[in-house]
């Protein structure tokens, strides 16, 4: 993946004569995007205001420059269990390292994205943070450690960003040049959404009879672009802004006794209660601060006690499972609209890999969604965007924007092998995949690469997504390999990864030859265990040990044929 460069350094060519201070670099290490919108909103930002600045993808970054950069703005998210994002890696590890430079001169800040229902909530910023500081560098201002609601942090960390580079930068004009060679902004994006029209919703699981019945509602959703401008590649992942049950907004406001037409004024915005609670507030997701807000004001004892540090698992249970409504009838307690309001979380957009490939579908995007449904107490709980996806009928709108993924690309060499790796929703983008390089195969002479597809799920006859679409793309030469992993048809499980290393002889020839991995799916098991297993078969089919095993599938992913998009 290409990272645009903003700003003037990256123009020398053209730049003024005044253009001797270094420049600004911001760099960014982003598993879903988010951490990647703000650095580029803060080069923008930058750029707009006449101070040069460079942005850098993490891996991108030149390591060997660190020691002569002068001002230095991080932002970065941690993934589930304390881990970096994938394309920032290597930076942390140089960082972290003993190779690392002192670092006198540098002047930094970094935001740290994470979610605070994980023990490790933002630490790989906080690491970085410490480590720059130990290593000599000065701290512009403090970290910004920026939950699921990231805009509530991340906003004032960039006026801060700004106002400190400002003052350290004499500033130059803006230049036009480099504002005309920005591609045009999109006319729909996350903060003005597409109104897509819903194609289809087709259940992708078998549910009804008591002899076949999936456990999960998986749905095939088309969604209309049409009139929309907007385009994607294989591999981009369509933001969708879920709205809530009207029922669950309902039942909040009868259990709190709130008036759902009473207005409520918050930042500047004013709207009735029962649309802030539709709309515009999170209901399915409990967060820690929250659920201490109001045990302060249900002066619950049993809430406190979960509360105190040695309760974390218990906490972390709750707020895995119960939402709002719950909390609200386990322990009563009285808010006013105001507050309420202010004290949820503001409604955030779900991320969905795309199923298709404009290619094969024109202005339409495809859509492989797990509904989420459980029981709490007796009543059906759901998850905010699959819920209103599935219960999408023909007509029906759904509010989407394009958060592209520059980092999950088919290779651009068509001729080169694919191995893709997808359990469960996991599959998803490589539907689009297979569909890309069939309408590239039957345009393009020598776009010979093979796919092979790696499925699992729990049961052949209830859970195989888009079986019949497999099958006749092996029929038609599209597809070369589907190996499947079915857990939970024979008294032991198995997992894609048993099949990695089963056919570790052929993986490791494909390897060799230079095929493409590509990993989507559950991020804290199954990626794990698959990386265990590739590092498993390099060593046992390339004769090495495990360390240079590990380290043949990190130069891999440094060539960027290890591609993992996971959550
Ligand atoms: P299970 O639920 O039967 O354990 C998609 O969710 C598929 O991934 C299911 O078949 C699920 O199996 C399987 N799965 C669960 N844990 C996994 C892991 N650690 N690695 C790979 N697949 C896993």
């Amino acid at each position: 993946g290409q990272v645009a460069l903003v700003g003037a350094a990256t123009d020398t060519a053209a730049a003024p004569p005044v253009a001797t201070t270094p420049p600004v670099s911001v760099v960014y290490g982003s598993q879903t995007g988010n951490a990647k919108r703000l650095a580029e909103k803060l080069a923008r930002q930058l750029d707009a205001g006449g101070i040069p600045a460079r942005l850098w993808r993490a891996d991108t970054y030149p390591t060997r420059e660190l020691k002569d950069e002068r001002q230095l703005y991080l932002v970065i998210s941690t993934q589930g269990d304390g881990d970096p994002p994938d394309d920032a890696r290597a930076l942390v590890e140089f960082i972290a390292g003993k190779r690392a430079p002192k670092l006198p001169q540098l002047r930094f800040a970094v935001l740290g994205l994470g979610d605070s229902s994980y023990p490790q909530f933002c630490s790989i910023g906080r690491q970085l943070d410490a480590r720059l500081a130990e290593l000599g560098a000065t701290r512009l201002f403090e970290r910004g450690d920026a939950d699921l609601d990231i805009d509530s942090v991340a906003t004032p960390w960039l006026d801060r960003a700004l106002a400190s580079a400002r003052e350290s930068q004499p500033v130059q004009a803006p230049r036009a040049t480099v504002t005309a060679l920005r591609p045009l902004a999109p006319a729909f994006d996350r903060a003005t959404p597409f109104a897509a029209e819903v194609l289809a919703n087709q259940p992708l699981t078998a549910r009804g009879s008591t002899r076949q019945h999936s456990d999960r509602d998986v749905r095939h959703v088309e969604l209309s672009l049409e009139g929309s401008g907007l385009h994607y590649e294989p591999g981009d992942a369509l933001g969708v802004w879920p709205r809530n049950p009207p029922a669950l907004v309902e039942a909040v406001l009868t259990t709190l006794a709130l008036d759902g037409d009473a207005p409520v004024s918050h930042n500047g915005a004013e709207r009735p209660l029962r649309q802030w609670l539709l709309d515009k507030r999170e209901l399915t997701r409990l967060t820690r601060p929250f659920v201490g807000a109001h045990a302060a004001l249900a002066g619950s004892a049993p809430l406190d006690r979960l509360l105190q540090p040695d309760n974390a698992t218990d906490l972390t249970a709750l707020l895995g499972r119960q939402q709002l409504i719950d909390l609200l009838r386990a322990y009563p307690g009285r808010w006013t609209a105001d507050a309420l309001v202010a004290a949820l979380r503001p409604l955030t957009p779900r991320l969905y890999s795309i199923a298709s490939s404009q290619k094969a579908v024109g202005e339409e995007a495809h859509l492989t969604v797990a509904h989420i449904e459980y029981a709490v107490g007796g009543e059906t709980r759901w998850g905010a965007a699959s819920h209103f996806l599935a219960s999408r009928g023909d007509d029906d709108r759904v509010p989407v924007f394009i958060e592209h993924n520059e980092r999950f690309r088919l290779p651009a060499d068509p001729a080169r092998d694919v191995i893709m790796i997808g359990p469960g929703t996991g599959v998803a983008p490589f539907r689009g995949f297979v569909q890309e390089r069939s309408e590239t195969r039957s345009m393009t002479a020598g776009a010979s690469g093979r796919n092979w597809l790696l499925f699992g799920n729990p049961h052949f006859r209830t859970d195989f997504l888009y079986q019949a679409e497999w099958q006749q793309a092996l029929k038609d030469g599209q597809l070369h390999r589907l190996d499947l992993a079915f857990s939970r048809d024979q008294a032991e499980k198995i997992y894609v990864q048993d099949r990695l290393r089963e056919h570790g002889r052929e993986l490791y020839a494909w390897l060799d030859n230079g095929a493409h991995l590509y990993v989507c799916g559950d991020a804290t098991r199954m990626a794990k265990d698959v990386h265990a297993a590739l590092i498993d078969v390099i060593a046992e089919h390339g004769g090495k040990s495990r360390e240079d095993a590990e380290t043949r599938l990190n130069d891999i992913q440094q060539q960027g044929r290890y591609a993992r998009d996971v959550y």
